[in-house]
């Protein structure tokens, strides 16, 4: 991670499942790259050429701060692992980006500030751009973190409960649709009953419902299907509220 404000990330390494993660031979490393400036004062960004508003950060400040953390020119660092800057614009993150990433033995995040990127850190430092959602943040830290969280969850040991991650939104085994939905005690509550099917404990009944729940959310599927095993809307309960 690549940041003015390295002690954020503090937050994301007490998550359970990061603190797993690194546990489990990941590692989490940030370096500020305030730190590394050839300037005098600190000074990581200026203004813009042609004028504008905000601050633009440095292309010379970013070449020394990878520089230094990684011992060759980031031109090449490119050829060895994936350079991400975190954009506003750029690919959005999905599940299917997620487990790309996941599947990397190494990655750097550049969080960017200000206005920004000086555009040739995007053009040759970079491999990538990505964005958490077309919207404007302050910063690159807390997409950072997003990045992180999403992708250190689908390594090996970071989960509780393994199966977790394989059944889960988006994934492959629900065919990338969004998951079904989960109750737990009390099975009434309200008079807001739990569908009865999950009380049945007939799992090949359990899973049809949850394949056709899952579908609906989908919008891919209206639930006609179920209607002649009786399972459309099963045991929903009234709901006395209206
Ligand atoms: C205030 S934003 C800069 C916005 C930029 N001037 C623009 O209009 O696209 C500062 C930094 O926050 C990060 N950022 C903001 N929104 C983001 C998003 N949706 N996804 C990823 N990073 C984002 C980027 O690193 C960006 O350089």
């Amino acid at each position: 991670m690549f940041t003015l404000f390295p002690a954020w990330f503090a937050w994301l390494t007490e998550q359970r499942h990061v603190r797993n993660a690194l546990a489990t031979g990941s590692s989490l490393e940030c370096v500020n790259f305030r730190e590394h400036t050839p300037l005098t004062s600190g000074q990581v960004d200026d203004t813009p050429f042609g004028g504008g508003a905000g601050m633009v950060l440095r292309v010379d400040v970013l070449d020394s701060a990878l520089r230094a953390r990684y011992g060759i020119d980031p031109v090449r660092l490119r050829e060895q692992r994936r350079v991400i800057a975190l954009t506003p614009g750029g690919r959005l993150l999905d599940d299917e980006l997620v487990s790309e990433l996941a599947a990397e033995q190494a990655l750097t995040l550049l969080c960017g500030r200000y206005e920004g990127f000086d555009e040739r850190i995007l053009e040759h430092f970079a491999t990538e751009q990505v964005s958490i959602g077309r919207y404007v943040l302050a910063g690159g830290e807390l997409a950072a973190m997003v990045v992180c969280d999403a992708v250190l969850r689908k390594l090996p040991g970071a989960l509780g409960h393994e199966q977790s991650a394989i059944e889960e939104s988006f994934s492959a085994a629900l065919q990338g649709r969004p998951e079904y939905p989960h109750y737990t005690r009390p099975a009434e509550y309200r008079g807001w009953r739990v569908p009865d099917v999950l009380l049945s404990g007939h799992h090949e009944r359990i899973a049809r419902w949850r394949a056709q729940r899952s579908r609906e959310r989908d919008g891919s599927d209206t639930g006609e299907g179920m209607a002649g095993e009786g399972m459309a809307g099963e045991g929903m309960g009234e709901r006395p509220d209206g």
